[in-house]
């Protein structure tokens, strides 16, 4: 059960609000085109690239994308991914440990090295020491250049569930409902879904350099127009993105507002 969080609505006066840029393409192709495109033109600039990644169906077009017509880019050789959240409790070779998902569709076409490779542990002794890890790693090497996130039909970014923080760090959290039930298409129902995860905070998130969000689907389209004109409130996470700087929304025409 999602244990029952305290939510508020975060002052205007507390923040500034800023306006993502958004690019509306048409669905399928173009918009997975379009995303890794966007992903190139900011990658290529950088020495190092440090980027966090998503897992779920929407980036996996890109994902494609970039394996097949962007494998040969330099920025590769000295590309480091990052997760962004992890099931808990699965053992190594579970196909549905996140960290794997991302480097199947991902990274092992395009030669990340394995040790740019920054993935939670999804069973770890101590959990609190594997955030700790995780949260350091970019502390030590960070900001991130980019964050890649996808936006969950509640408004939740990575595992950050409604009432989440936005000063969150990373941490460990119970599923909420609706994410179950979203998860349950990736793996044949709601059985086979972890009920637990670690999740990149929306504070660690935050201190991103760039921050692009892909949308895709009609089924989006209530919760992408909700992030962009609710009032700002940790009961939609997704609304922490007008808090930030330098945010890109890639939505296809069906999600679009
Ligand atoms: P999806 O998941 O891409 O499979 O819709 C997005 C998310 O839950 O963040």
């Amino acid at each position: 059960m999602k244990t029952a969080a305290p939510t508020r609505q975060v002052m205007k006066t507390e923040m500034n609000e800023y306006e993502p840029h958004i690019i509306v393409t048409e669905d399928g192709d173009d918009f997975a085109a379009a995303s890794a495109r966007i992903f190139c033109e900011a990658a290529r600039p950088l020495k190092n690239p440090l980027v966090i990644l998503p897992t779920g169906n929407t980036p996996l077009g890109m994902y494609r994308c970039l394996a097949r017509d962007y494998r040969n880019e330099n920025f590769w050789n000295n590309f480091t991914y990052v997760a962004l959240d992890e099931y808990i409790g699965l053992e190594d070779g579970d196909p549905r440990l996140f960290g794997s998902w991302v480097q199947r569709e991902l990274l092992d076409f395009v030669a990340v090295a394995r040790d740019r490779r920054i993935t939670f542990k999804s069973n770890p002794h101590d959990k609190g020491a594997e955030c700790a890890r995780m949260e350091n790693f970019l502390t030590e090497n960070g900001p991130a250049d980019l964050a890649v996130l996808g936006l969950g039909v509640n408004g939740h970014i990575g595992f950050n569930e409604p009432g989440s923080a936005f000063d969150s760090r990373t941490r460990v959290v119970n599923l909420a409902p609706e994410t179950i039930t979203a998860n349950s298409k990736y793996w044949g129902g709601e059985e086979h879904v972890p009920r637990t995860a670690f999740t990149m905070g929306l504070g660690t998130l935050a201190q991103a350099r760039r921050t692009v969000m892909l949308v895709s689907g009609m089924h989006k389209a209530d919760i992408l127009e909700k992030t962009l004109t609710a009032p700002i409130s940790e009961d939609i996470p997704s609304t922490y993105l007008r808090t930030i700087p330098n945010v890109t929304i890639i939505s296809d025409r069906s999600a679009a507002p």
